[in-house]
């Protein structure tokens, strides 16, 4: 039985989600959500973000990296060829399955028919960067809860939406 899927990402306005393989900003309160809501879980990844998140192994959290590089899985990590084997070897993992990006993986996973939560944080303001999350907007999200924030830099909401 396929588990519900919940994605997690920060994006601006304009999508942008990632500059030269980094955040594109600095949102303390963001990060601290971001940890909590994936510690103890399974994270499903692309190579980059892998890489890019250092601590990824810290709290028990568990990554499934999509990466045609098999010697990744060396290091210790469930490594898989395509987001649909990484979810297949996530869903027979005991936990939830959060999928944290990048842009390919985003588009392939909102494009499944399966139950999924987004974690959204929709950071109010027009960003420059090279990857984006796909349009999410015209799909069927029914909204769960939101709660705006702030803090010296940007201002962002945290809105969680389910589809069916
Ligand atoms: N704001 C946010 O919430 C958020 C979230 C996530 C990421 N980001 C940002 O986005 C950027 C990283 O994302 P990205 O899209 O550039 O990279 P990515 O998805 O993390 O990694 C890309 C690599 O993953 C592998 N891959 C991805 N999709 C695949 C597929 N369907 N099948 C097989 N392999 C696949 C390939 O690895 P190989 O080349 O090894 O084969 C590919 O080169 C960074 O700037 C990061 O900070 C932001």
């Amino acid at each position: 039985m396929p588990k519900l899927l919940h994605l997690q990402v920060a994006c601006a306005e304009n999508r942008v989600i990632g500059r030269n393989g980094r955040l594109p900003w600095r949102i303390p309160e963001d990060y601290r959500f971001f940890q909590e809501q994936t510690a103890g879980q399974i994270v499903v990844l692309g190579r980059v973000c892998f890489e890019s998140w250092t601590r990824v192994q810290l709290d028990g959290r568990r990554p499934v990296v999509v990466t045609r590089n098999r010697a990744l899985a060396n290091t210790g990590v469930h490594v898989a060829g395509s987001l649909a084997a990484a979810l297949a070897i996530a869903d027979a993992l005991p936990g939830e399955v959060h999928v944290c990006g990048g842009e390919r993986i985003y588009a392939e996973t909102l494009a499944l028919e399966r139950p999924m939560r987004l974690h959204l944080t929709l950071v109010h303001a027009t960003v420059s960067g090279d990857t984006r999350f796909p349009e999410w907007r015209q799909l069927d999200w029914r909204e769960v809860s939101r709660r705006e924030s702030s803090d010296a830099s940007y201002r962002y909401t945290f809105f969680t939406l389910n589809r069916p």
